[in-house]
């Protein structure tokens, strides 16, 4: 049984092969907007067990699972099930597991405390502060669209790197193919713990990579003409940040970035990004939520097959 818990249950080859197995998905998603397809039901049963907020990866889990031809029932709000009364999660999930072929889950607690007694495969969808390993996949296949591979590129994270799930999947990922990570978190972040490769397990890595740089807001702006991607993250004020973003774009910082460069964000964005940069031809962020479904179906593929 195969659980997506953390992006290191997924190898670069896999991925790599997930990559391409999307690209089906997305050209076929294209189709059917013109044309009518009769695809074979995967007469599977899917859960998502959502007791955190969530807009896109919730949703995009959901529309990937009926593209794929799955039936799905969830559990959207924390609110409306047995947590509310003080079950654990661990009990829950267990439950949860026995009435599905695959079950998605995303709750504040780390998923290492989830427990492993899973009648299903799960697929961590956001566990805390830790990793949230299906965004990597989504950011991943953003950047290698974009720039045809995810090698030797150099990658700015910047935010709430204390909180940001989805930053520490995608630091992990990144540095595992082998890119030059920048990251810029407020002056008080407590780091370096979450994010520096001494978190990384070594044993994924064939030579160990560079150490991520840590760079002060005055240095990231610096070297931001060498950046070929640019990852925003909000400030987690619901998790007890009480920091300003250590940056917030605007048209004059974007212009000094190269031609190439990408803007990315997990959304949901705040002041960190504003609108008016929407349309600036850098900004990914919204095919970066559109690449969340045929990411999902191929992910949801590989697990139960
Ligand atoms: C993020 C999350 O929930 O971790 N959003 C997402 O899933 N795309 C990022 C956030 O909440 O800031």
């Amino acid at each position: 049984m195969k659980n997506f818990l953390s992006i290191y249950d997924i190898t670069s080859n896999e991925m790599m092969a997930l990559f391409k197995s999307t690209q089906h998905f997305e050209n076929y998603l294209d189709l059917l907007k013109v044309k009518h397809f009769n695809f074979s039901p995967l007469k599977k049963i899917i859960g998502t067990l959502f007791l955190e907020p969530s807009t896109r990866t919730r949703i995009s889990f959901e529309a990937a699972m009926k593209r794929v031809g799955g039936n799905v029932v969830s559990v959207a709000d924390g609110n409306c099930s047995s947590c509310a009364k003080g079950e654990s999660i661990s009990d829950a999930i267990r439950t949860m597991s026995q009435y599905v072929d695959l079950l998605v889950v995303r709750a504040n607690s780390e998923y290492q405390t989830w427990g492993n007694n899973f009648d299903c495969p799960i697929i961590n969808a956001g566990d805390g502060n830790n990793e949230h390993p299906s965004q990597a996949l989504v950011d991943a296949y953003t950047i290698q669209k974009k720039f045809g591979t995810l090698k030797n590129l150099k990658v700015a994270i910047v935010g709430d790197l204390d909180n940001g799930r989805t930053a520490h999947s995608l630091l992990k990922l990144l540095l595992r193919e082998g890119n030059k990570l920048y990251v810029c978190p407020p002056p008080h972040s407590k780091g370096p713990s979450t994010y520096d490769i001494t978190s990384c397990n070594p044993s994924h890595f064939d030579k160990p990579p560079d150490l991520t740089t840590k760079l002060s807001t005055d240095q990231l702006i610096d070297i931001l003409p060498e950046i070929d991607v640019l990852y925003m993250t909000r400030m987690q004020h619901e998790r007890g940040t009480v920091d300003k973003p250590p940056l917030c774009l605007n048209e004059y910082l974007v212009k000094r970035m190269h031609s190439n460069a990408i803007i990315m964000h997990p959304m949901p964005r705040m002041e960190e990004l504003p609108s008016i940069l929407d349309d600036n031809p850098r900004s990914v962020y919204f095919s970066q939520s559109k690449n969340g479904v045929p990411v999902r179906m191929a992910l949801i593929k590989w697990i139960l097959e």
